[in-house]
């Protein structure tokens, strides 16, 4: 049974990858979320009536809690590992409206801690999630011929798209993003003798707001809305929901080969991330 493991499967894309992975019952599909109590209730009703899903708690930046949560995955699984998505991550923040030298006078030591909190979670959290999981990961490759690493980044951490709409915006965020497709690209490199495919993509713009938007965030997607259209001047500004996203990047991943390794795409399957 192929096997797959999805963090941040507490909300957001993360839940949605595991409600459409899990629909196929020849999958066994582990949710890591932060915590179980905080989760999406609809999460914890699906896990009630799927036999092929379990949900376990880990902090994706803890240690401890990963190597506990390993523990839970290998009794799901057998020991072996087929698909890791690395989806969690630190992505709607307060202050991502603010320009790396606009933080005001106030809020100055604001930007260093910012900084440190994105990589902390989108890039150390990443790599010790891979960490703790290849051996289950490469133990499948050996025995039947290939495996997967998925994670999620963000048009948000691709450089020329960076320039070509301008977007000045979102700087931790995207600084920690542009250090995460590097991360994988080194495992790519690694693992490419073993069949181990690592992917980075972008899930596309999509709405997993869990709460309705207040007028300062309304604003502030219509800033960032402007912002994207300077690049894509036919984007109609409207975000895809998290099942156009999630379905369409499962899609784009039955065509995996280990000739993508490494790659950065979008849910297209090519590089237009909007
Ligand atoms: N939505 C978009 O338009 C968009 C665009 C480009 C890229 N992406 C990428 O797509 C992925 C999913 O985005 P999303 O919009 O679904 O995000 P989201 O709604 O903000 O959800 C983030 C998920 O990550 C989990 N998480 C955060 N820190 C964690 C930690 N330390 N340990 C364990 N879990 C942690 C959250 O758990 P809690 O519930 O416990 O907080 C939540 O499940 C992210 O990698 C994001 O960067 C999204």
């Amino acid at each position: 049974m192929p096997s797959w493991v999805v963090t941040g499967a507490s909300r957001g894309l993360g839940y949605e990858f595991v409600k459409q992975i899990s629909q196929d019952p020849s999958n066994v599909v582990i949710g890591l979320v932060r915590n179980r109590t905080t989760s999406l209730s609809a999460l914890l009703e699906l896990e009630k009536t799927r036999k092929n899903l379990h949900i376990v708690e880990a902090d994706v930046t803890n240690d401890i809690a990963l190597e506990k949560a390993v523990g839970e995955v290998k009794k799901f699984t057998g020991g072996t590992l087929d698909t890791l998505v690395n989806n969690a991550a630190l992505s709607s923040q307060e202050r991502s409206g603010y320009e790396l030298d606009g933080y005001p006078n106030d809020e100055k030591e604001l930007l260093e801690q910012d900084l440190l909190a994105n990589f902390k979670t989108n890039v150390i959290g990443v790599i010790k999630v891979i960490n703790s999981l290849l051996p289950l990961i490469r133990a499948t490759a050996t025995a039947s011929g290939s495996a997967r690493v998925i994670t999620l980044n963000s048009g948000l951490g691709d450089v020329d798209m960076t320039i070509k709409s301008e977007v000045t915006f979102g700087g931790p965020y995207s600084i920690s993003k542009a250090a995460l497709l590097l991360a994988i690209a080194k495992y790519a490199v690694k693992y490419k003798k073993e069949n181990i495919i690592f992917l980075s993509i972008s899930p596309g713009l999509v709405d997993t707001a869990t709460e309705p938007p207040t007028p300062e965030t309304l604003e502030a997607y219509a800033h960032m809305v402007k912002t994207f259209q300077i690049g894509y001047p036919n984007w109609n500004g409207v975000p895809i929901t998290p099942e156009e996203s999630v379905s369409a990047m499962l899609n784009v991943l039955k065509g995996l080969t280990i000739n993508d390794t490494g790659a950065f795409i979008s849910h297209k399957g090519n590089k237009e991330w909007l």
